[in-house]
């Protein structure tokens, strides 16, 4: 037992020795002399759950971050004691308690080396002012250990040696560094002699983290109120570290719709009507991609929620009937602060209701937002959050709108110093009545939850689309996101690469940042450059304050104008790669991005990189994120990657020059890799095609790829009409083998797939599909080396003279 006298100087209390112990099921109970228990659950063999009470009770075990469908179960439990310990042992951990202090350490179970240990461990203050405690926790920080996650953090990568603090809060034009900002997402991942484990404090109170900054050794996580509750999660791969954390606390409900993986053109705002329709028709009429045009809270009526404003928008059916005609989806903001009006019947009903958040002493939250003075609904109440998906549909089902985008539900208070609710604030909490210091940084969340049930309702059987700002762990079950108001500057374009990263390895992959910056205005040169992130990142929208002038793709000129199209066309042309990680997202847990340390954490030099990432798990980018750039630096992980420019092979584990002129950026292929893609579209659907390409990156040896999909829409991939392809390929000397294995009833409607073939070493003098030899055509047996091959194929084989 480490004993500090210090600490206990600054009002520090701690477990004394454990002098009772018991076992239920899968639950573990450790209790101390002074009244802590320490309770310890087996989620999975590689998942246990820590969580300790200092009054000798625990409070309801009740929690918004972790799903229901969470996987459980372990296949081995065994527990065991000696003089000085507790030994709890799974398949993949064991879990040491000790006695005399209820310090915890956990090991690696197969080869027994030390993955994480308590420093003091848990411990704790009693909080004078509001009851409770402030929940404490200290562990050992290893010399060559690392940490990443936490969300939307504006800051590199690599989070060691850096504290953080967890408070969702409006943080316009926030900087590199501002902290905190829109989300609170407690969970983080550590890496230290190639094994990686991740903690997930599930707690929604002010939360803080502390990587080794005040003391070298030492990390902690500590909050100012309820219960010291975390998630210890062990790979030794940090991709199930990030899977398994998914898992815990939710992985989207369903596939996005195809349409929102496309390009999406918003402003605050676009009105009147006649100016969206500009807006549309010069896309089309530039032909650059888009399928999503946004409203901001300009059109409503006095920023009056569920109103629209009819001088603008006279007939809005009409309007977003129209937009869909020519390909657009309209999506919508749609704000929580509900205008104090008794003449407008969202809030009259509201009132009527007692759906309100109040004040400690009864009277209503009130706070000023764009409308005026406003309440807020209390979504922390189920009720009130059946009411609020009601309210969709008229939206919805009647006006065809198709995503709603949920904004300044931090909660957003104006002119107040803290720019939020009070704390004294009431909330139900699902019946766990609380003040706001608990439910602050669920609110938002809560908000994006019943609106993502509203339009899944009125949407039917079409799926939802929802869009927030605020979050906490779990909020990617219900919707996408993006990052906040961002600024047009190059170190912004930096800062939103390096969250879309962190938000990717946080569980939350449909992610993206306000393209060209939201605040102030940017040259060409950095759109552009910000295009070439955002096609990569897999909410990919425009947008921008509308103060400083227009952000459309054409105002900066022919040549950017040209530079985004061809950027956003292979957007659309990676639609089917995309829609495939995201499956495999939804399905596994796996990441989108992959940030370097994720893809190969093996290679130390990969703990420290930031700008690269890896997108799906063949596509490696790296944006240029300076002015007047001819070319960058980057590291290329192991293993042989091709150029997608040149198609030059390059030998990775090290760092390399890559030339990027404006109208090009560093995109490299992993050797082997089967990418599908789609022919260029204005928008998802816009054409039917016969044929898909697949574009094969030869390799000596083997490599696996997939490509899945579905109707790109509704439900019915969830009762097997799906398509699942497995492509294997063989790459020899004189011999090269593509395989496909099927899974799933759903036919797509092209028939052919045409194979490209790179970097073939020989070639092609005969071609076996199904082992039946068919002709070449003249342009196979070309130096294209192209070959069509019906979808269905199982096998093609090519061999040399
Ligand atoms: C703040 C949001 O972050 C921004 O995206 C939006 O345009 C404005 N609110 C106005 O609604």
């Amino acid at each position: 037992m480490i004993v500090n006298t210090e600490l206990e100087q600054k009002g520090n209390l701690f477990p004394s020795r454990i002098i009772g112990y018991k076992k239920d099921v899968d639950t573990l109970y450790f209790t101390t002399k002074n009244n802590v228990i320490l309770q310890v659950t087996i989620v999975r063999d590689s998942v246990i759950r820590f969580r300790y009470a200092t009054t000798g009770k625990f409070e309801n075990d009740f929690s918004y971050g972790i799903t229901m469908h969470a996987s459980r179960g372990y296949s081995f439990l065994e527990i065991t004691e000696d003089d000085t310990h507790y030994i709890i042992k799974t398949s993949k951990l064991i879990c040491k308690v000790e006695k005399l202090s209820l310090q915890v350490s956990i090991y690696d179970a197969i080869d027994l080396v030390l993955i994480n240990e308590d420093e003091i461990g848990f411990h704790w203050e009693e909080s004078y002012e509001f009851g409770g405690d402030i929940v404490k926790m200290s562990k050992i920080s290893q010399k060559a250990e690392s940490y990443y996650g936490l969300g939307d953090k504006p800051v590199d990568v690599n989070l060691k040696g850096k504290r953080f603090e967890n408070w969702v809060t409006d943080s316009y034009a926030f900087g590199k560094d501002t902290d905190p900002i829109y989300k609170a997402i407690p969970f983080y991942t550590s890496i230290c002699n190639n094994k990686a484990y991740g903690i997930f404090f599930d707690n929604t109170f002010r939360t803080y983290f502390d990587f080794a900054q005040e003391r070298r050794n030492v990390t902690s996580f500590w909050a100012q109120g309820g219960e010291m509750d975390y998630y210890f999660i062990y790979g030794p791969q940090m991709q199930d570290v990030v899977a398994n954390y998914t898992d815990l606390t939710g992985k989207p409900h369903a596939l996005p719709p195809l349409w929102a993986l496309g390009f999406h053109q918003c402003k605050w705002s676009y009105y009147p009507e006649s100016n969206v329709k500009q807006i549309t028709k010069t896309f089309r009429d530039l032909q650059i991609p888009c399928d999503a045009i946004y409203l901001d809270i300009d059109y409503m009526d006095g920023f009056r929620c569920f109103t629209w404003d009819k001088n603008h928008f006279p007939d809005p059916k009409r309007m977003v009937t129209e937009l869909e005609e020519e390909g657009f989806k309209t999506v919508v903001i749609i704000d929580p602060g509900i205008k104090i009006d008794l003449e407008y019947d969202v809030f009259k009903e509201a009132l009527d209701k007692d759906y309100f958040c109040k004040r400690a002493d009864g009277p209503y939250m009130k706070g000023k937002v764009w409308p005026g003075e406003c309440y807020f609904p209390d979504y922390t109440k189920p009720e009130v959050r059946e009411w609020w998906s009601g309210l969709f549909q008229e939206l919805i089902e009647d006006i065809g709108v198709k995503g709603v985008w949920n904004d300044m539900n931090e909660p957003a208070v104006m002119d107040v110093p803290n720019k939020s609710f009070p704390n004294d604030v009431r909330h139900d909490y699902d019946g766990n009545h609380c003040s706001h210091r608990k439910a602050h940084n669920i609110y938002g969340m809560q908000m994006a939850r019943a609106t993502y049930h509203g339009l899944k309702k009125y949407a039917y059987p079409k799926r939802p689309f929802v869009i927030t700002r605020a979050a906490y762990s779990g909020t990617q079950r219900y919707t996408s996101t993006w990052m906040g108001d961002n600024v047009a500057t190059w170190e912004h374009l930096a800062i939103a690469n390096n969250q879309a990263q962190r938000m990717a390895m946080s569980g939350f992959s449909f992610a993206g940042s306000d393209i060209g910056g939201f605040a102030e205005q940017p040259q060409g040169e950095l759109f552009a450059r910000w295009i070439q992130l955002g096609i990569f990142h897999s909410f990919c929208r425009v947008h921008s304050s509308g103060d400083h002038g227009d952000q459309e793709p054409w105002v900066f000129g022919q040549e950017i104008t040209d530079i985004v199209r061809k950027f956003v066309e292979i957007r659309y042309q990676l639609l089917p790669y995309l829609y495939t990680a995201f499956w495999k997202h939804i399905n596994h847990g796996t990441p989108i991005l992959k940030s370097l340390v994720l893809f190969d954490q093996e290679d130390a030099q990969t703990h420290y990189r930031s700008d690269e990432f890896v997108y799906g798990d063949q596509i490696l980018v790296c944006p240029i994120q300076e002015p007047n750039a001819k070319g960058r630096r980057m590291y290329v992980p192991r293993g042989k990657w091709y150029n997608f420019w040149t198609k030059e092979i390059i030998e990775g584990g090290k760092e390399i020059w890559v030339d990027a002129d404006i109208d090009s950026m560093p995109i490299f292929i992993k050797e082997g890799a089967v990418i599908p893609k789609y022919p260029v579209q204005q928008y998802v659907g816009e054409k039917n095609f016969d044929e898909i390409t697949l574009d094969v990156y030869y390799k000596a040896g083997k490599e696996k790829s997939q490509l899945y999909d579905d109707a790109h829409d509704g439900y019915d991939y969830k009762k097997g009409r799906y398509s699942l392809r497995t492509f294997k390929l063989t790459g020899k000397k004189k011999e090269f083998i593509l395989t496909q294995h099927k899974e799933g009833t759903f036919d797509a409607a092209y028939s052919k797939f045409i194979v490209n073939l790179h970097n073939l070493p020989f070639k092609i003098a005969s071609v076996q599909i199904d082992n039946v030899e068919v002709e070449l055509n003249q342009s196979e047996k070309g130096e294209s080396q192209s070959i069509t091959v019906d979808k269905e194929f199982s096998e093609l084989h090519l061999f040399a003279k």
